[in-house]
Parts: structure tokens; sequence; C-alpha cells
């Protein structure tokens, strides 16, 4: 959500800045802009649309010189999407240009204040009205750029990262972050700003991230200056080096970052694996686990909170550890769990599920286990992210950068991870015997090959995609630990086609959507040999006495479920609580090739961010 790009130093700051919101644009946003100042003038441009359209406008009409710079993608909160709203805005003196991620919620009040004092507005945002009171404090008290900011900061209520410039003071960018991620690229005599590394990748690996409350003033050819917004005390800048590299955020001759991501999860899932699963040894070897062992051992129950895809992997667990490791779990909306005033005591262990690791409800229902006692155990992707850092202990996936909207190899392997758990705890508890726990561990090696199998068929399923693109609605169905795959893959279709789909426990069919089926309606059916295959082959039963369009995931070599289905998938064979892994991989190849049929935009899907960060 949102995206902030800034440069300071030597170079040319356009072709950084503009490339760099290209890497963000994975984010979502509906607008964009830039300041640039070339020695002299300030100049900015900002466009709604694209930022194809932001280059084009900025080549038309602004000068693109400058050793200074800073750029934004914006997803619209407050005002809608159009050239006034987007990023930068001016102060009223045209002084101070300022790009901000987040919601000030205070923002009424203070313009009502700033307008009373004769401050002006031109957009319906809240940022325009946060560069204004910088700009007030900074005239009144009579401040420094850098201290008007953090006087300001601490009068504003909400969530942000923002960068600001003075033109006045043209060798100092000032940043700040709550709730918001920021990071700073340290060059030789260079700083690059970025709501994630990826825009610097190829100027440098050391990067510095900000933490929440902190503020940095970053000088051209001198250093960079940590504080804390609240109380001033200074900031020792720990400087990480990145793993990342350009590979990894580019397409690497896929047509789409999301068809990439899906070829990906083999090694994906290996590399979530690797180190862990010992199978040799029999062991599963995770040191946040092993530290905090006593917690997991003595917890009433496992509380899961997440959103969206997150969500669907956290009822993926529930199954696995209630099935194998004999825990109660209860998966819960982060957003509904932070809002509803829930039972928390400090014998539960909450494991937190985020891809981003920066969404805001998932943080906010963080917070709220904490402050009760709870242990919260992270399960992220993104390497020291928000929730990464809020969280006791944790568990990364290690499935690299993804780039898609929607969730791919992040739903893998956070379900690799919390299997890995599962087995971990079952075999402690004393809940599976020894020889099953090693044919778990060896089965969970294998997946990798066999999701490369299941991607065999993506010709076989972008015919299928062809038959059924011009649909209205389609079902999904599944039982048992493919339930939570029937909703996953209902989401797929819905959020990059824009089909309304419904993911359904297939016995719950009876009780409602039943009524939906008729012969315009496909229904997905997750069909695998193990886990209530008789009762599913009977749904399908049901739904074609009515006529409805069958499409079946089945495991390879079945000729049962053909006859009655109208079309088949096959996947290979594996344990029950292992076949999510491979049902999931043909419901994401079958919505992408509906949605690149639809010729819909597959990786930026409308109205959609990748890090929601707000709530
Ligand atoms: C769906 C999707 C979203 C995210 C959700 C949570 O494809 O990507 O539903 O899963 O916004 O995001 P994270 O996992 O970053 O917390």
């Amino acid at each position: 959500m949102c995206g902030i790009v800034g440069y300071i130093g030597q170079k040319e700051a356009f072709p950084i800045i503009i490339e760099g919101l290209k890497r963000l644009e994975y984010r979502g946003y509906d607008s964009a802009g830039v300041a640039l100042f070339d020695g002299n003038n300030l100049n900015v441009c900002k466009t709604k649309g694209k930022v194809a359209d932001l280059e084009e406008k900025v080549n038309k009409s602004i000068p693109t010189h400058g050793n200074i710079g800073i750029g934004h993608t914006r997803w619209a909160t407050h005002g809608v999407p159009n050239d006034v709203n987007a990023h930068p805005h001016y102060s009223n003196s045209g002084d101070l240009v300022i790009i901000h991620n987040g919601i000030i919620e205070n923002y009424e009040s203070l313009r009502k204040e700033l307008t009373a004092r004769g401050y002006e507005f031109t957009s319906d945002t809240d940022t325009e009205v946060l560069v204004n009171l910088i700009e007030d404090v900074k005239l009144k008290e009579n401040l420094k750029l850098g201290k008007a900011v953090q006087v300001a900061l601490n009068q504003v209520i909400g969530a942000y990262a923002i960068a600001v410039f003075d033109k006045n003071k043209p060798d100092e960018i000032v940043i700040a972050r709550l709730g918001s991620p920021l990071a700073v690229g340290v060059g030789d005599n260079e700083f690059f700003i970025a709501s994630d590394a990826s825009p610097f990748i190829e100027y440098t690996k050391n990067a510095i991230y900000l933490e929440d409350e902190e503020m940095a003033i970053i000088r051209a050819n001198k250093d960079i200056k940590i504080r804390k917004i609240k109380d001033d005390s200074l900031v020792d800048p720990y400087v990480q080096e990145l793993q990342m590299n350009l590979e990894q955020i580019e397409k690497g001759g896929f047509d789409h970052f999301m068809l990439k991501e899906i070829y990906e999860q083999p090694s994906a899932i290996r590399d979530t694996y690797r180190g862990r699963l010992l199978v040799k040894e029999g062991i599963v070897k995770m040191a946040g686990i092993n530290d905090n062992i006593e917690r997991f051992l003595n917890a009433d129950r496992i509380i899961v909170v997440a959103c969206g895809t997150s969500w669907h992997a956290g009822l993926v667990a529930e199954y696995i550890f209630e099935d194998i490791a004999r825990i109660p779990v209860e998966v819960e909306y982060a957003s509904e769990f932070r809002y509803r005033n829930p039972v928390i005591t400090n014998k539960d262990v909450v494991i937190a599920i985020s891809q981003s690791g920066e969404t805001a409800d998932t943080l906010a229902a963080i917070k709220l286990a904490k402050s009760h006692g709870a242990f919260v155990f992270g399960v992220c992707n993104v390497v020291g992210s928000s929730i990464a850092r809020e969280t006791h202990a944790g568990a990364y996936t290690h499935a690299g950068p993804e780039i898609g909207v929607a969730s791919t190899k992040a739903f893998t392997t956070q379900i690799t991870v919390l299997t890995l758990i599962a087995l971990k705890l079952a075999k402690i508890k004393g809940e599976i015997s020894l020889p099953e726990f090693r044919h778990h561990l060896q089965e969970l090696e294998l997946i990798p090959e066999k999701v490369q199998k299941a991607l065999e068929s993506e010709d076989h399923i972008k015919m299928i995609a062809n038959k059924y693109k011009d649909v209205r609605n389609c079902l999904y169905l599944g039982r048992g630990y493919n339930f939570p795959v029937a909703l996953e893959g209902a989401l797929k279709l819905k959020e990059i086609s824009y089909i309304h789909a419904e993911g359904y426990p297939a016995a719950e069919m009876k009780h409602g959507p039943i009524a939906l089926i008729d012969e315009n309606m496909p229904v997905v059916v997750i069909a695998t040999k193990k886990g209530h295959y008789e009762k599913i082959v009977s749904n399908i039963e049901e739904i074609k006495a009515r006529q409805g369009k069958i499409i079946a995931v089945v495991t390879e070599g079945d000729t049962n479920v053909q006859r009655l289905a109208d079309y088949v998938i096959e996947v290979p064979e594996t344990l029950e609580c292992l076949s999510p892994l491979l049902t999931t991989i043909p419901l994401q190849l079958l919505s992408y090739h509906i949605a690149v049929l639809l010729d819909k935009n597959v990786d930026q899907p409308r109205n959609l961010a990748k890090s929601v960060t707000v709530e």
C-alpha cells in the first residue's frame, strides 16, 4: 500500500526514483508523483494512473535533472485518486514538500486549527494537513526542518512513513515512521529511501530499517542521524546486509510475477524446510520453537491471527495441529480479533501469519495478545518486517520476495513452516509414533518434486480456463484439509479475474449453495483419494444431478471421479495432511489463466494492495 522512494547523493535522482517506483508497483496504488530539486527549483509532477503515465508526464513537463528527489505511489485513503490528491504535497509557502504512507487519524481537527490560522488546502488529503502542520510549527517556533517534523509528529495520531524536503535546505531529507515500513539504503556518500529494499538493491546491499517512532535526518555526502520521535534520544544506526538479489525481484522470462512465483514453489518450499527438515536424523530443527518449547507445551490452545491468504494457511494449520499434535487451535481474522474483546491469557500461544509482516490488523492483534501476556510466534516472509520484530519469536518462510499481489508461494511456504512446527510438537508430546513421524518427514521432503509434477498440468488447465473464462460465478468445494484450499482457490479467482467465487466445505453445499447450481455454474471440487473421498464423490454426484459443471482436482490415476466430472486435473498422491500443498497448485494456475484470458492486470489487480498497512 503506497510506496515511498527517495534519493540524495551525486547521481541523477530521477531514474533511480522512477525505476524504484516501478519496483514498488506491486504494493498497489492508483496515482503517483515525484518532487525533484534541480539545484535552484523544486519541481513537482504528479498524476492519477500508473508510474509509466507519471514518467511520460515528467518527461514532458518538468526538468528531470537533480541529485535529490522523492517519489510516491498512492493508494487512496482520504480523497479519490486524482492528480491533486496524489503526492507529493506542498506546504502553503511552497518551501516544504512531503510524501506520506499511512493515515493521520486526527487530520480533521488539525485541518480546522490550521484553517483558522489562515492555511489553505487544495487537496482532500490528510498528508497536506501534515505538511502544513510541520510548516506551521517550523515558522512559529523558528525551528530547523528536523525539529519541526519531530514536534509536529508528536501532535499527530495515526500511522505514517514520511519523507520531507525543504527547498531552502536542499542538502537533507527528513524521514520518519510509525506503523508503515521505511528502509534506508546506505551507499558511498549517498542514501536511498524506500518502503522496502527493492528500489535500491542494485546500488547497495547495506540497509537501515527505521523502527516505529524513529525519525532520521539524512544529509548528502554526510551521515544519517536517527532519533526517537518522542524523547529525542539518539539511536545508533544498525546497518544490515541484505540477502535479496536483483534476479529475485525481476520476472525472469515469465509474463507475470504471479506465474513466476507459482513456478518458484518447488524451490521456495525447499528453501523453507532447508536446515529444518532433517530426514536422515529424523529431526525437525527450529530454534524459535526449541527456545520456547515450554510455552508451546504448556499452552491451553493456539490462536492463529492472520488476514486473507495467510488466514487460509492458518486454517490448514488448525487441521494439522489438532489432528497430529492434538493441540486445540482457534483461527481468527486479525481484524475481528483485535476489536472483539477476546479472552486471551498467558497460557495462550498466538501464531501470527503474514507474508509481508506489515499487515496493520495482524500487527494490532499481536500487540493486543502481548498485552494480555500471551506468547506470540510469527510466521513471516519479509525479513526484518514489523511483525517479525514485534513477535517474541518466529520462523521465516524464506520464500523470497513475493511481488504478485495474489499470494501464491507465500501460502504454500506458510503451510510448510506450520507443518514442521506441528510435526515437531507432535513428536515432543508423543502424539505421533516414531515411524509415522519419519514417514511424514520423508513425504514432506518429496513435496517440491510433486509440486513440480502438478505444474505440468498447466496446458490442460489453460484449456479449462478458456472454457470457463466467461462465467459470472464459480463455487469451490473441499473437505477437511482441503476446505481451506477451496477458500483460497475462490479468493484467487475473485481477486485477479473479478469473477464472483465462493469457497465452501463440501458438505455445507446442501445448506444453501446447492440452490445456485444449474448448467451455468462451474464447481471446482477437490476430491483427492485420502480424506473423505467417498463423501466428496457423493457431493459430486449431487452437483451432477443438478447439471452443474464439475472441475475436479483428483489424485493421479483416479478413474472414478473422471466418470462424473467434466474435467479432472491430477495431482500426485501424498499424505492427507500435506495434500493442500499440491491441490492448491492447479487452482492458482486456473485463476491465473482465466485472468490472463480476460486481459486483467494479474500482478496488480484493481483496488488491492500487497501490503495492507492501514486497517
Ligand atoms: C491474497 C492476498 C491477501 C493477503 C492478506 C494478508 O492473495 O495476498 O489476502 O494474504 O492481505 O497479507 P499478509 O500475509 O502480508 O499479512
